[in-house]
């Protein structure tokens, strides 16, 4: 989020359970979890120019699905206002009783100014020290990409969860979210998700 907006806030219950996913894992043989295969997942994603005022949702929509399929996730778009999908991705609990977790993330990214970048802000550049440069890298792409991961480690794991685990990549939030979070949060299907924790954009790092 850049901007301040003059919305209400969401009614997201905002955790930080990322113990939860930093639990130590065997190491795996599945090609799709090495580092470098990773680092490519992400690259795609900052590639995609979801740069406000014009961001290429379709783009990124499409990103998305390939992404929850190679997972076997349940996925829908739903676009509540025309051209601003909401994609939402399902890994369904074994206790379907239980409320559920989401995972929130938005795929758009503010505007930038190429003078001011020392590599190309859409090319997802990794350096030698292994920095990656997109715009959106940090705000916040790489946190939908990390939860994907997170998702990729587990199930090779042969890890299944006993509560639903949802996740959102939602439009606009980088010009309020009036069109994006705002109407999942206020719909009918954010009720049936029964969601009771929601993990979203937090504080940055810093590059050092
Ligand atoms: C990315 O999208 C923005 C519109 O939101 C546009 O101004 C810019 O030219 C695009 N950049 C590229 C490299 O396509």
């Amino acid at each position: 989020m850049e901007k301040a907006c003059n919305s209400h806030r969401q009614p997201f219950l905002l955790l930080h359970l990322l113990p939860l996913f930093l639990s130590p894992l065997p190491a795996l043989a599945n090609p799709a979890a090495s580092p470098s295969q990773i680092i490519s997942r992400f690259q795609q994603y900052l590639q995609i120019n979801t740069t406000q005022p014009s961001p290429d949702y379709q783009t990124s929509t499409q990103f998305i699905l390939s992404q929850a399929s190679s997972l076997s996730l349940e996925s829908r778009v739903i676009e509540f206002v025309k051209n601003k999908p909401v994609v939402l991705l399902k890994w369904p609990g074994s206790d379907p009783s239980l409320p559920s977790v989401l995972l929130n993330s938005h795929t758009d990214v503010v505007s930038f100014e190429h003078s001011k970048w020392i590599h190309p802000p859409l090319g997802g550049y990794v350096d030698r020290r292994g920095d990656i440069f997109g715009r959106g890298s940090q705000d916040m792409k790489c946190v939908g990409m990390q939860y994907l991961e997170a998702i990729r480690r587990l199930k090779a794991s042969g890890f299944r969860p006993k509560r639903s685990l949802y996740l959102s990549f939602v439009p606009d939030e980088e010009i309020c979210g009036n069109d994006g979070a705002k109407k999942l949060a206020y719909s009918d299907v954010f009720k049936d998700m029964n969601v009771e924790i929601v993990l979203d954009e937090g504080p940055h790092s810093t590059l050092s």
